[in-house]
């Protein structure tokens, strides 16, 4: 029984499948619409979402399955006090195959542990976000037609911004990636990521605050939110909150074909005037999403 907790779970041939099957999901959607007739998706959401709660219900829907779950922890037994472990192995009861989001750091690793059925990361605190990852693959491939020879641009909250995480850990397998990591002070990425994998790796990287001179480099630019939810102290939050704000004007100087991308939800981090801009990407992602969990699910339960 295979797992996703973690993007590096997935071999890069793997996820060169994946990415197959989507694009044949894109080409021929009735041809997987009964591939999960009778199979349940349950979907525990201990942590808001609307983007990877739905997109798995409305995969699993298109694969002709059925889905149950909750999507906020106050309506489960955890409010009683039940434990994770607990929840997943009655779950592991009703449903196929699990998708779990939670705000603690590794509570998907602990399920995995105790369940009977596959287990998905649907994002773990500041930790990880594998199944966005792989809708960011899906994007990059659509709009690139490579992973390798890119310079990735990532802005905002690279502390707390677990997309982030999970995104550098997939390219880094990749040839010719140079990573700009653009961020206030406070909010630079974590060191057991810069070390663990950009330099154990030998992975080109910059450090900058400053998103205007990165910007003529940039194939691709990850925006992302300053994650309010995993600050401490309030006062910070409104401090960094609005530390950048893409216009159109900041890109006046970027290439014509760069990816501009935001796993989303935005608050601030990219005025509505850049949606009309044809590098806008962010919610091309968001379909991507579907299709690439589509295509998880199908390998996860074995299907052919
Ligand atoms: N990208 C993402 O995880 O969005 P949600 O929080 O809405 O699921």
């Amino acid at each position: 029984m295979r797992h996703l907790l973690d993007i590096l779970d997935l071999s890069t041939e793997e996820i060169g499948e994946l990415i197959n099957i989507a694009c044949d999901i894109i080409n021929d959607p009735d041809k997987y619409s009964e591939k999960c007739r009778r199979k349940k998706l349950a979907t525990l959401f201990f942590e808001p979402s609307t983007r990877t709660r739905l997109s798995f219900e409305a995969a699993m829907y298109e694969l002709g399955g059925s889905v149950l779950g909750f999507s906020e922890s106050s309506s489960s037994s955890t409010a009683k006090g039940e434990s994770v472990s607990d929840t997943i192995k009655v779950v592991s009861c009703y449903a196929d195959i699990i998708a779990m989001r939670h705000p603690k750091e590794g509570a998907p690793m602990v399920a995995s542990m105790v369940s009977g059925v596959p287990i998905i990361n649907a994002g773990d605190g500041g930790h990880n976000h594998p199944t966005q990852t792989l809708a960011d693959l899906l994007t990059i491939y659509r709009e690139k037609g490579r992973f390798n020879d890119l310079t990735v641009g990532l802005c905002g909250d690279l502390k707390f911004g677990r997309t982030v995480h999970s995104l550098i850990n997939a390219l880094s397998r990749y040839t010719g990636i140079k990573f700009v990591l653009i961020s206030p002070d406070e909010l630079k990425l974590p060191d057991y990521v810069t070390n663990n994998v950009l330099i154990k790796n030998n992975i080109p990287y910059e450090e900058t605050t400053d998103l205007l001179a990165a910007m003529p480099k940039l194939d691709i630019l990850y925006m992302t939110r300053v994650q309010k939810e995993r600050f401490f102290n309030e006062q910070d939050y409104i401090r960094l909150k609005d530390s950048y704000i893409l216009t159109p004007d900041k890109l006046t100087d970027a290439k014509e074909d760069l990816c501009i991308m935001h796993p989303l939800p935005r608050v601030n981090e990219i005025s509505v005037a850049v949606d009309n801009d044809p590098r806008a990407c962010y919610f091309k992602q968001v379909l991507n999403g579907k299709y690439m969990r589509m295509a998880l699910i199908l390998k996860l339960l074995e299907v052919e």
